[in-house]
């Protein structure tokens, strides 16, 4: 067992890698986790010595690709606390999962005049699928705002919900601000509206332990990338009783129990919204995450990255002209930031020059940026394999950046 969860930088063989000559420092992590040496060799050893389909044939391959096919279903299962492996349905990432539940979801609850609510610094991922629901169907989208330092104000998030609200979709943490939502209370209040709640956990699931029964969750949502898996896997959980109620999203393969030219019957949970041959080594891939960050521990890296982001925001706010968007009294380890008189394209292209990745733009939040006055941020956000020596790097980098512009 090692002593600091950044010692288990060392798994990571990207972050042994340079960029200009200087060492890379990864400080992009909200976007895309780095992989651990575990993950790139199980995905590696299963296409090297184990690879075959699921579901579909007799044989040993196929037989031994299944079982590890579900074996990380249930490892997914434990992850969130989930009661059953039927409540867990692999998807290519949060994008396609929030996809799948507007159009099911959509198709068997939502009528004209329904209302969907969502706060105004969602990811573009957890607005949009709602407005093409919201257009489909003839429903209505609401926004509830936050406020300066981009937390939701509750008195108007509660006067929003009224017996209209059928679906209410928040996000565990802002990817464009960092602000950590207390999806607890948030959920108890859609609740007693009478409105289901998906929570978009991309940027929840990696940091913060998710116990889906003890929120009483309808729906939680996260991708593989950012939990340090494979690219193309996501989670969808779903509460059985409702994936139940919710037609399939896709027709193909393995989603149907018969099928003739007059009518089809569908499977059951969870291979009813599993059309297709699945993402087989990603799945098994985001087993070997799971298992990698349960070993270290979720309480460990969050507190740990909490540690991180205190240690930065106390130095960068020492910065001549450096302002945070998004001050939150719980965030989580994402510094969305400005400083006077610099684009933030020049600052992210300037660290860039010194080894550090950072991310600029506006971040798939449009609305997030607008509500703050800003067309776009710098970024830093931190995962577990960070450091304090890469903080003060960054800051030290900063500063000689803010004299060459000052
Ligand atoms: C809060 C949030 N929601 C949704 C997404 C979309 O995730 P993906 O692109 O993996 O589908 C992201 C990715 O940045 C995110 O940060």
């Amino acid at each position: 067992m090692k002593k600091c969860v950044s010692e288990y930088r060392e798994d990571f063989p990207m972050l042994k890698q340079t960029m200009h000559g200087k060492p890379l420092i990864y400080f992009d992590s909200a976007a895309t986790a780095q992989k651990p040496q575990v993950v790139i060799d199980c995905i590696a050893n299963f296409y090297q010595k184990e690879y075959g389909t699921v579901h579909r044939a007799i044989y040993e391959l196929a037989a031994n690709s299944t079982l590890a096919y579900q074996t990380a279903r249930l490892k997914i299962m434990r992850f969130l606390n989930a009661a059953k492996p039927e409540e867990i349905i692999f998807t290519r990432g949060t994008t396609e999962s929030i996809n799948l539940v507007a159009y099911a979801f959509g198709k068997a609850f939502i009528h004209a005049g329904d209302e969907i609510l969502i706060s105004e610094i969602e990811h573009h991922s957890n607005i949009v699928p709602w407005q093409i629901l919201c257009e489909d169907r003839g429903a209505i989208l609401r926004v509830a705002p936050v406020n300066d330092h981009g937390e939701i104000i509750l008195e108007e998030f509660t006067k929003l919900l009224s017996e209209k609200t059928k679906l209410v979709a928040i996000g565990h943490v802002s990817n464009a601000l960092g602000t950590i939502h207390p999806i607890k209370h948030l959920i108890e209040l859609a609740h007693q509206a009478g409105a289901k709640v998906l929570i978009d956990g991309a940027q929840g699931a990696p940091h913060i332990p998710v116990d889906v029964q003890a929120l009483d969750v309808d729906f939680y949502v996260f991708s593989g990338h950012k939990i340090y898996g494979p690219t193309g896997i996501g989670i969808l959980y779903g509460k059985e009783t409702l994936l139940e109620k919710m037609p399939p999203y896709q027709g193909g393969g393995d989603m149907i129990d018969t099928v003739t030219f007059p009518k089809t019957t569908y499977n059951a949970l969870p291979l009813k919204f599993e059309a297709g041959t699945p993402m087989i080594a990603e799945v098994i891939g985001l087993g070997a995450a799971v298992d990698y960050i349960t070993e270290i521990g979720l309480p460990a890296i969050q507190q740990w990255e909490h540690e991180l982001l205190v240690y930065a925001t106390e130095l960068c706010n020492q910065i001549p002209g450096f302002r945070i968007i998004g001050t939150a009294a719980e965030k989580g380890a994402i510094i969305s930031f400005l400083i006077e008189g610099i684009h933030p394209l020049d600052i992210g292209t300037m660290l860039d020059l010194k080894g550090i990745a950072i991310r600029t733009g506006h971040h798939c939040a449009q609305p997030a940026m607008r509500r703050f006055g800003a067309p776009g941020t710098a970024r830093a956000s931190f995962g577990l394999y960070n450091t304090k020596a890469e903080i003060d790097y960054f800051v030290e980098s900063l500063r000689a950046i803010t004299h060459l512009f000052h």
